[in-house]
């Protein structure tokens, strides 16, 4: 399986970071990450010093999404794939670099938003990672922090930046009519082998926001239950609860943080082997379950 990039970290803005503490520390089970700009907090869900960036600011959206590289020569591919498609590529600054504890940085526009940088080097934390509420850890050795997913209304440029820019390969996709007339599509794109590191939704307009949920994947099946009675113990909206996807076959739930976006908490996804030949079209999110069960 070829493993030139995963899922670095992510940069999330709200007005007040702290509004988000109890939701991915004591709902989602992360722990917290090493200290970063003023008024920032920092989540991990694994050896890695960051993996989530809660940064104040008026967005309430993410505002970027890293790729690590696995050395500098993929950095280097990458970066060179990413140019000859004519995408808009920044250097980062050495403030840059430290803010996001990583030794190489390039920013680029992404045509769904949100800007995706191409990192390598990102800082190990000088802690062993221990969430007591998820003991037995999460899935991201090889495979990144977990997977991310986007809605946009220019899903073609996207898609092509995606696939033809940062090199991922499409895994499989969704296509149902979810309302009289209304179609839902989602595309699903892996960089290792984890099923899909980013999805990408066409969006019939401009939502609110573009991040539709994170996921991260617990190593042990019951880690998953038990974080879907932490978030039953709240009021927070719980978009879908436990099922199983159909295409990645995941066992999950989705619940909504404060900010709106969602994070599905999941388990048992099938990996992308060399032979992969399952891309193609799925006609139902899920096998069984995800029912939407509690409404914001
Ligand atoms: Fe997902």
């Amino acid at each position: 399986m070829r493993h030139e990039i995963e899922l670095a970290y992510v940069g999330i803005e709200v007005p007040d970071p702290s509004s988000l503490s109890s939701f991915f520390g004591d709902v989602i089970g992360l722990a917290p990450g090493e200290p970063s700009g003023p008024g920032t907090l920092t989540w991990r869900n694994d050896q890695k010093a960051h993996r989530v960036v809660v940064q104040p600011g008026p967005a309430n959206d993410a505002v970027y999404l890293a790729f690590e590289a696995a050395d500098d020569e993929a950095f280097d591919a990458v970066q060179a794939r990413l140019a000859a498609t004519g995408a808009d590529l920044a250097e980062g600054s050495a403030g840059d670099l430290a803010a996001r504890r990583v030794r190489r940085l390039v920013r680029a526009t992404s045509p769904w938003g949100v800007p995706v940088e191409l990192v390598t080097g990102l800082e190990e934390a000088p802690t062993t990672f221990d969430s007591a509420l998820v003991p037995g850890g999460f899935l991201t050795a090889g495979v990144g922090f977990g997977h991310a997913v986007f809605a946009t209304t220019a899903f073609d440029e996207a898609h092509a930046f995606v696939v033809d820019g940062l090199g991922l390969d499409q895994s499989d996709w969704l296509e149902m009519e979810i309302a009289a007339g209304i179609e839902l599509e989602v595309h699903f794109y892996h960089c290792n082998e984890r099923h899909h590191t980013l999805a990408l939704a066409r969006a019939p307009f401009e939502l609110p926001q573009k991040l539709h949920h994170l996921m991260f994947e617990t190593k042990v099946r019951d880690d998953v239950g038990a974080a879907f009675d932490r978030a039953w113990a709240t009021d927070l909206p719980i978009p879908n609860g436990l099922g199983r996807h159909d295409n990645d076959g995941m066992f999950s739930f989705y619940v909504a943080s404060p900010a709106g976006f969602q994070v599905e908490v999941g388990h048992g996804a099938k990996l992308i082997t060399d032979d992969w030949d399952a891309n193609r079209r799925y006609d139902r999110i899920s096998a069984w379950g995800h029912q939407p069960l509690r409404q914001g």
